[in-house]
């Protein structure tokens, strides 16, 4: 019997209505369009606005998307991952939630939790499910709600950050096509880095941490640049290596869209050319662990059965990877 790979056989996306302009963050805090655009690439983000709606809104939408796209019952789904740094509630996993809600009635579901990684770390074990043979249907959604954590007030951080989600199903294929290999790490010297300093169990929220606006993200921006650029060139360069891949032979980098700047700088490393470079940060920002599945479905249709895809991500913790996948159908 051949080995099972674990393959990605659909997509779905979602990302909120309201665009946020560099325009209109220049009302809120010291910074221009050219400043934005020239060190970060992005031009505009998506917010959630609406009240009460968390990031299971995001991940349910991007999962309908999907299911309907593919016409698949969520009755056969077995198993929900949800990879977000901004979950509905500290206590109560989100996918649980989003599991019910999208009919999936027979899966099992949890939320995983790598900051920027948390997608790239979930095709691991979303991919491991399949490739054992434990699982059949393994539905991965990357969502966050980064709005829900920003300091709008913070220029570091406010013009860097946007809301959405992307799901990806991993079903099994006996034709090689899928996952082939990756290289996941993590440091725990970046908490330091980037992080939010209260809420969790080491300084509970008191009036004290919100007056202090704790609850927000901290991120000293230059010294995780200098990491990210390094440490995502680094094992996507391995993998290439590895696998005896020639920058010819891959078809399409899909890198977190943390920052143009870090993903020139991977690509370079990889001596992958510009048109390969899947990239839509100008358009949403960095929507965390949603980068990678909204890159899947904005480029979804030009893929090719069969085409090389190398992922790359970094985030906080630190945590960092890069996972090599063939893809496995024509739109
Ligand atoms: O996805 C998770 C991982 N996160 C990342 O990968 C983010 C990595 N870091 C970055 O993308 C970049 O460090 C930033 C975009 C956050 C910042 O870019 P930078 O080129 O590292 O800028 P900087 O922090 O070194 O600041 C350069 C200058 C400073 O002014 P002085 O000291 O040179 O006078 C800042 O005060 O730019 C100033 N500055 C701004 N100016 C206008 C910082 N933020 C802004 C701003 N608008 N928003």
């Amino acid at each position: 019997m051949s080995q099972i790979h674990a393959a990605i056989t659909a997509v779905g996306s979602y990302v909120p209505d309201y665009v946020l302009t560099n325009q209109e963050l220049e009302t809120l805090v010291d910074t221009n369009d050219e400043w934005i655009t020239t060190r970060t690439g992005i031009k505009e983000r998506r917010i959630l606005k609406e009240p009460g709606k968390g990031t299971s809104f995001l991940a349910i939408k991007a999962a309908q998307n999907l299911l309907e796209k593919k016409q698949l019952d969520p009755a056969e789904i077995d198993l929900v991952i949800v990879a977000t740094a901004t979950p509905d509630l500290p206590v109560a996993a989100t996918a649980v939630f989003v599991a019910s809600e999208i009919g999936a009635v027979n899966a099992f579901a949890y939320d995983l939790q790598a900051a920027c990684s948390g997608f790239l770390y979930g095709m691991s074990t979303a991919a491991a499910y399949i490739s054992s043979g434990r699982y059949k249907k393994v539905l991965l959604i990357g969502a966050d709600k980064m709005s829900s954590i920003i300091d709008y007030k913070d220029r570091a951080t406010c013009i860097i950050f946007g809301d959405g989600g992307g799901a990806v199903l991993f079903e099994p294929n006996e034709e090689g096509l899928g996952h082939q290999d990756e290289i996941l790490r993590s440091d725990g010297i970046g908490r330091e880095f980037l992080k939010i300093e209260a809420g969790g169990s080491i300084k509970p929220a008191t009036v004290e941490t919100v007056q202090n606006k704790e609850h927000f993200v901290y991120q000293d921006g230059k010294t995780v640049f200098k990491f990210a650029v390094t440490n995502m060139a680094d094992v996507s360069v391995k993998i290439m290596d590895r696998n005896h891949l020639t920058p010819a032979d891959v078809h399409w980098l899909v890198p977190h869209q943390a920052n143009k700047r870090i993903v020139d700088a991977t690509a370079s490393r990889m001596g992958i050319e510009e048109h390969k470079v899947l990239m839509n940060i100008e358009r949403y920002g960095n929507t965390t662990s949603a980068t990678l599945p909204l890159l899947l479905s904005d480029y979804e249709r030009q893929f090719k059965k069969g085409d090389n895809l190398i992922f790359a991500a970094f985030g906080g913790g630190f945590t960092w990877g890069s996972l090599y996948l063939k893809w496995a159908y024509n739109s």
